[in-house]
């Protein structure tokens, strides 16, 4: 397996390397050094980033881009890169919150998305593996046999070019499937890479390894003081750093797993493939698995097979840890597919909207020239490229059937309901748990090297993970969003916020938003104790 130093969040979110990393060069450029001016500043370079950078580009507007890492060392570098209008939250559920006409117009968003890549990869001339190709949906074991039909039903309904099939191809289960015309799939980080060359060519400015640090409605100042002043600010950073409160009480932070396997090339017919999930694991998104094919070498392709969800930090509630669930998801993939070795394993962060549908448009109580993208489920490719071209209409003010369907400010707790509530009480009561008064301290000594764990000390809390020559590295265990507490993340050797989702390095250095700020961080006293004495603190 390839893994990364992960003090590195330039790389990527997590100690594992995906095959896009691995297959792709890195986009790097100069940090920002000087304080400068345009008509849009973007934070982020991922897929929503770039999408709005190079549609504002197209209509004419001079954008700056500033992304922390290097281009794609976020989600879009770790995804799987399904390209689908067969959404991963059901159409009969989107039909019961949204109602069958804005139904239509978010299966018509996403297509419109892959069109708009597929145009995109022709008219840029991007090297990227783009392809159109079916998808599957198959019954898992545990759900309801009507499902498939009432989904048929639904999706098409929505315009959506879907049958049923007895069968479905290329996997071992005899389940009956619906097979969705006409979807698409390519390798990310290429894709963005020639976003970026043809943001460059038109006099687009990009900046790796700045991190917006201040983001208002004049624009952004740097983590090294330099300001870029802007008449719109777009913020595309998966979760919103800018805004404290209202985006983060309307969806939750889910941590995905991912396999990749060889398999002979030609032994597998190419296509996607998607369970419904699973209906025993008693949440409220039950977990489904998604699969596919890219290509390896001469002889062999990658099977990429993903899933295993489960809520941030909230891994108790099925006792299943995070370095566990590679286990399930290749004995799942090893039942229905015919793969050799294993060769890459990694996880992703997907933040999941209360109501299905990601938020694209103005940020909530700020600025009118302020606007954020973010709630992206497992949809974020086709949400992101939807982005560019929606937060593009508005802000060259031109009216966009989508608006209203994807805007931010939307709340639609009640028609939600379920899906929703548990995630934000979970998180509650794991933050209540963890008050000073009721937690149990772990001492020091407890912790085995290569692990970490929350210690208090003189009534404070702190993040504790001891390095494998013994050393102790200690971080502020509240989180810098809202002050939950942090919790280790064995697999991906990160601390995991389970209120929002923020995710820190061992260092305590920010991976994933909300939070905008690093823990403090502890480490040469501690360490000197450590060494000197190897006992508590
Ligand atoms: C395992 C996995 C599988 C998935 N599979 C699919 C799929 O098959 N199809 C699909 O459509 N979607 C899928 N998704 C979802 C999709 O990949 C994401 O929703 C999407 O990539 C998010 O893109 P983004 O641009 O919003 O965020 P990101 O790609 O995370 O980009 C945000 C960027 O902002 C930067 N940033 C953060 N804070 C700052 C700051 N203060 N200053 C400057 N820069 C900052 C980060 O470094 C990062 O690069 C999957 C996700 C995962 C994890
Ligand atoms: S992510 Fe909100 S408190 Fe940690």
């Amino acid at each position: 397996m390839k893994e990364q130093d992960n003090t590195k969040t330039s790389v990527t979110s997590g100690r594992h390397i995906s095959s896009w990393l691995a297959s792709s060069e890195p986009f790097v450029t100069a940090p920002l050094r000087e304080n400068i001016e345009t008509d849009v500043v973007i934070v982020g370079g991922g897929i929503a980033g770039l999408s709005v950078a190079y549609s504002l580009m197209q209509a004419g507007k001079k954008v700056v881009l500033v992304e922390d890492g290097n281009i794609g060392s976020g989600e879009t570098g770790r995804t799987t890169a399904h390209l689908v209008c067969a959404l991963d939250d059901r159409y009969y559920e989107l039909q019961r919150i949204f109602g069958e006409e804005q139904t239509k117009h978010i299966a018509e968003s996403h297509k419109a998305a892959i069109d708009f890549i597929e145009r995109t990869v022709s008219y840029e001339n991007i090297d990227c593996d783009f392809e159109r190709l079916d998808g599957y949906l198959f019954l898992h074991p545990t759900d309801k046999e009507e499902s498939l039909g009432k989904e048929l039903k639904a999706a098409q309904k929505a315009g959506v070019e879907v049958v049923e099939l007895p069968v479905m191809p290329g996997i071992k289960d005899p389940s009956r499937s619906l097979k969705f015309y006409n979807q698409g799939q390519f390798h990310p980080l290429k894709y963005l890479n020639g976003l970026c060359k043809a943001l460059q060519e038109r006099g687009g400015r990009i900046y790796t390894g700045t991190k917006a640090e201040k983001i208002d409605h004049k624009g952004i100042v740097t983590g090294d003081g330099f300001s870029v002043k802007a008449d719109f600010v777009v913020v595309a950073t998966n979760t919103p750093v800018n805004n404290k409160y209202v985006m983060h009480l309307k969806q939750y932070a889910y941590r995905t797993y991912v396999i990749g396997a060889k398999v002979k090339k030609g032994s597998i017919a190419k296509a996607l493939w998607w369970d419904t999930g699973d209906f025993s694991q008693n949440a409220d998104i039950p977990p489904y698995h998604y699969v596919r094919l890219q290509k390896l070498d001469n002889e062999y392709d990658l099977l990429i097979c993903g899933g295993e969800d489960h809520a941030v930090g909230l891994v108790e509630e099925n006792k299943i840890s995070e370095e566990d669930r590679y286990g399930l998801l290749e004995y799942w993939m090893r039942q229905r597919f015919d793969a050799e070795d294993v060769i890459y394993q990694w996880s992703g962060q997907v933040m999941e909207p209360m109501d299905s549908i990601g938020y694209i448009g103005r940020n909530p109580k700020d600025e009118p020239n302020v606007f954020i993208v973010t709630g992206d489920s497992g949809n974020g490719l086709t949400h992101g490229t939807i982005a560019g071209m929606l937060i593009t209409d508005l802000i060259t003010g031109k009216e966009n059937p989508w608006e209203k369907i994807y805007d931010p400010s939307r709340f639609k707790l009640f028609s939600a309901g379920k899906t929703y509530f548990k995630e934000l009480i979970g998180g509650m009561i794991n933050y209540l748990k963890q008050k000073p008064k009721d937690a149990k301290s772990v001492e020091l000594q407890s912790i085995k090297p290569g692990q970490g764990k929350i210690v208090e000390i003189d009534g404070k809390k702190f993040g504790v993970y001891r390095d494998d020559k013994d050393l102790f590295h200690m971080v502020g265990a509240e989180c810098t969003h809202l002050k939950c507490i942090i919790k280790w993340n064995n697999d991906e050797q990160s601390w995991d916020c389970p209120c929002h989702g923020s995710r820190f390095t061992k260092e305590g250095k920010v991976m994933n938003g909300p939070a905008n700020r690093d823990l403090a961080y502890y480490t040469d006293k501690t360490n000197e104790e450590a060494q000197a004495n190897n006992k508590n603190l």
